[in-house]
């Protein structure tokens, strides 16, 4: 199907674009390697591919199109054009877009993190080429809503950024990279690209807090390392909202996302043969790096001998960029009345902290 003079090309769900402009030929987008055989005939033949990514899922023919057509143009933001070549490992006749630029009717915006980094965006007659953006949509808002979540909902603030800029265009299309386009084109009935554009601004929104959410998470498994976490939920409880979870006896999945909505945790482990327990990783490695980079945090713990999986727990957050607000309160065996005024004056800095 085609709107004015843009053709549609769908293999396997994957989208690319073809506009004639000034009389120039354009490629907008891609496809992975393995449903690129229609890409690489089709972009071959033009004059110009614009890279809405170098993500090599929507730029998997690339390669098999500068074999034919070495001289193509290759328009791309400076960071796509960066990254093509080191993913493709040949040079390519760059030129550079820059944000607002206009090409032929062609109009570019950069849009970050939506999902790479190197992500932009163009509008040629009230269409607009979106990339991963408003990727999924299957005829109902479930698969759009199953993108998002998978790809997007991570820059949130991001797609916030974008949409509002969105808001000022005049769209009376979106083409995206992956799935229907809307509200014209491949079929699809069922939504308008204002609906594209609330359902995107409705799941992106920013959660509404008090900035003072407060997580304990702990393992324990005689109760001292518990002991602690209790005094501590009990000390925060003064000034913030506070969940307490044990991860032996908690639903793992409810503890992470209560973590990755927190603004401050506290988190303690027991050693257990020179390491931390496995839930106590779970939990660790499940947190969400784009968004809690630099919350404030502080570990404890009782342990036997070295107390290594307490100072491992530390040194890992450190590592991951979260802000560390005090040494570990660690405990020999049993906390005493020394070690809960530790965890008093850890869970101020905590506080103090955010
Ligand atoms: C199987 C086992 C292995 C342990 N390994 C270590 C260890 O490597 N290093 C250490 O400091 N403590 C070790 N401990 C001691 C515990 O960390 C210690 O008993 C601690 O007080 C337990 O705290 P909890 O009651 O919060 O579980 C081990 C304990 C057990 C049962």
């Amino acid at each position: 199907m085609s709107a004015s003079n843009i053709a549609v090309h769908t293999a396997g769900n994957y989208n690319f674009y073809k506009i004639a402009a000034d009389g120039k030929t354009f490629v907008i987008g891609g496809v992975p390697e393995e449903y690129s055989a229609d890409y690489i005939n089709i972009a071959a033949s033009c004059d110009a591919a614009v890279l809405l990514t170098s993500n090599p899922e929507f730029t998997g023919g690339l390669d098999g199109v500068l074999t034919r057509n070495p001289d193509i143009e290759i328009y791309a933001g400076s960071a796509c054009l960066r990254n093509i070549k080191a993913i493709l490992n040949r040079a390519v006749n760059e030129r550079l877009v820059k944000d607002n630029m206009s090409l032929s009717g062609i109009r570019f915006m950069v849009m970050p993190n939506l999902r790479w980094v190197d992500t932009i965006m163009a509008v040629y007659d009230g269409v607009l080429f979106s990339g991963e953006a408003f990727s999924g949509f299957d005829g109902s808002a479930v698969g759009l809503r199953q993108y998002f979540d998978k790809r997007l909902a991570v820059n949130k603030p991001y797609v916030r950024t974008a949409i509002k800029r969105l808001r000022t265009e005049r769209l009376k299309a979106v083409y995206p990279a992956y799935g229907m386009t809307c509200p014209q084109g491949t079929v699809c009935e069922s939504a308008t690209v204002a609906e594209l554009l609330e359902s995107y601004e409705k799941w992106s929104a920013a959660e509404t807090s008090s900035g003072r959410r407060a997580v304990v998470v702990y393992s324990s498994e005689y109760g001292f390392t518990g002991a602690l976490a209790e005094r501590a939920a009990k000390r925060l409880c003064g000034s913030c909202e506070v969940n307490v979870y044990d991860v032996s006896s908690s639903n793992l999945s409810e503890v992470i996302d209560a973590v990755n909505r927190a603004d401050m945790l506290a988190i303690g482990t027991n050693t257990i043969n020179r390491n931390a327990p496995e839930r106590i990783w779970d939990v660790i490695t499940r947190m969400d790096l784009m968004n809690k980079r630099g919350m404030p945090y502080f570990v404890f713990g009782s342990f036997g001998w070295a107390g290594d999986g307490i100072r491992l727990i530390d040194k890992t957050l450190t590592a991951m960029g979260m802000r560390g607000v005090t040494r570990p309160v660690d405990v020999l065996f049993k906390p005493e009345d020394k070690d809960m005024e530790r965890m008093d004056a850890a869970v101020d800095k905590l506080t103090a902290a955010v």
